[in-house]
């Protein structure tokens, strides 16, 4: 069995996968929306503390797998520095005074396995990954062929949904507030651009329609002065548009990607107006749409001990007196993620 943790923002996540099946036999996670609500975002050093707190409790269930063990991964990249840490200290610790090795995981990557808890992975893959973080669509070839085709040049999908949710006044995560207000509302009342829309370039960009979302409320008299109606109608005009620009850009791809399968993870990925967007657009191009379940598709430890698995069949250790955060630039498209 391997024992994974995550760290990476605002979840204090660890499970226990096993290596013979893929099957996950224990999933805990703990988080931390609440406490981050009232600041309309995550406040990382109060995340840091919160999984120095939640992190040892979870693991004290585990400890009835500890002989069962076959090595420890953990998140070491990308994510909040303080929070990574936490993770990580108590992966080392445990890997040394078990004697097990230590894997490292790309969170990305480990989203991308999210699909494949409790499955055989299938690859070649198109994944759009949509996150708070991060916004790209990639081609993953192997476990370490995986290369960005496309990327966002400012915010991420989940970044606008928080920000969207936040210039109304509503709380933290915004994603599925929004989601839920956008269901009683009338999509085409307000007409807020699609990003890129005439542009050549295959590349996302959510910051413009944000501003759009921004100038709205501020037509309406401001958050204070807006209706639960012009609430729902901005929230399912401001779904839309995110939607077209997703659609518009993924499609380009798809004209010169010939990979059946496609998927889409990420917090955002449980999105269900997106998903059945995507499930149009997949059939059109003849192509297998693969979603997680609902519950893997946010920050959690299953995707993380599902890669490791991969990794661990190819040893992919680390030493873990030598292990570190690792903080990654913004990639570029083109570029291995
Ligand atoms: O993958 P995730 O848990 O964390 C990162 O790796 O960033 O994604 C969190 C993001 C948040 O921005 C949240 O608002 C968004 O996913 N999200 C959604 C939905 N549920 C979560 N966005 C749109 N629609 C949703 N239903
Ligand atoms: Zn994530």
């Amino acid at each position: 069995m391997i024992l994974s943790i995550e760290s990476s923002c605002d979840d204090s996540s660890i499970a226990i996968t096993k290596i013979e099946n893929n099957e996950l036999i224990f999933h805990k996670k703990i988080s931390q929306e609440q406490q981050h609500a009232s600041y309309g975002g995550v406040v990382p050093e109060l995340a840091s503390r919160l999984h120095a707190i939640d992190l040892p409790n979870i693991l004290e269930e585990c400890k009835p797998y500890f002989n069962h063990l076959k090595a420890v991964a953990v998140t070491n990249q990308p994510g909040l520095g303080v929070t990574l840490i936490e993770g990580i200290a108590m992966a080392k610790t445990i890997a040394v005074s078990l004697d097990v090795p230590l894997i490292p995981v790309h969170h990305l990557k480990g989203h991308i396995y999210s699909l494949f808890i409790g499955k055989e992975q299938i690859l070649p893959l198109l994944v759009l990954l949509i996150s708070g973080g991060h916004t790209q669509i990639i081609r993953v070839e192997s476990l370490d062929k995986m290369t960005i085709l496309a990327t966002s040049i400012d915010d991420s999908v989940g970044e606008s949904f928080d920000k969207t949710a936040k210039m109304m006044g509503l709380g933290y995560p915004g994603g599925p507030i929004i989601e839920k207000l956008a269901q009683k509302g009338d999509e085409n009342r307000f007409n807020l651009p699609v990003p890129l829309r005439n542009s050549k370039l295959i590349a996302f960009s959510l910051s413009g329609l944000k501003n759009a979302v921004r100038l709205t409320i501020e037509k309406l008299g401001g958050a204070e002065k807006m209706s639960q109606q012009d609430r729902c109608d901005l929230s399912a005009s401001f779904q839309k548009a995110v939607k077209l620009h997703l659609l518009q850009k993924s499609k380009k791809i798809f004209e010169k990607e010939k990979i059946k399968d496609f998927a889409i993870v990420g917090g955002a990925s449980a999105n269900l107006y997106i998903r059945e967007a995507y499930e149009q657009l997949c059939k059109k191009f003849h192509k297998k749409l693969h979603t997680a379940p609902l519950e893997f598709c946010a920050d959690n430890a299953g995707m993380i001990g599902r890669y490791a698995i991969e990794a661990y069949k190819k040893e992919l250790f680390v030493d873990p007196y030598k292990i570190d955060v690792v903080y990654t630039k913004k990639r570029e498209s083109g570029t291995e993620l």
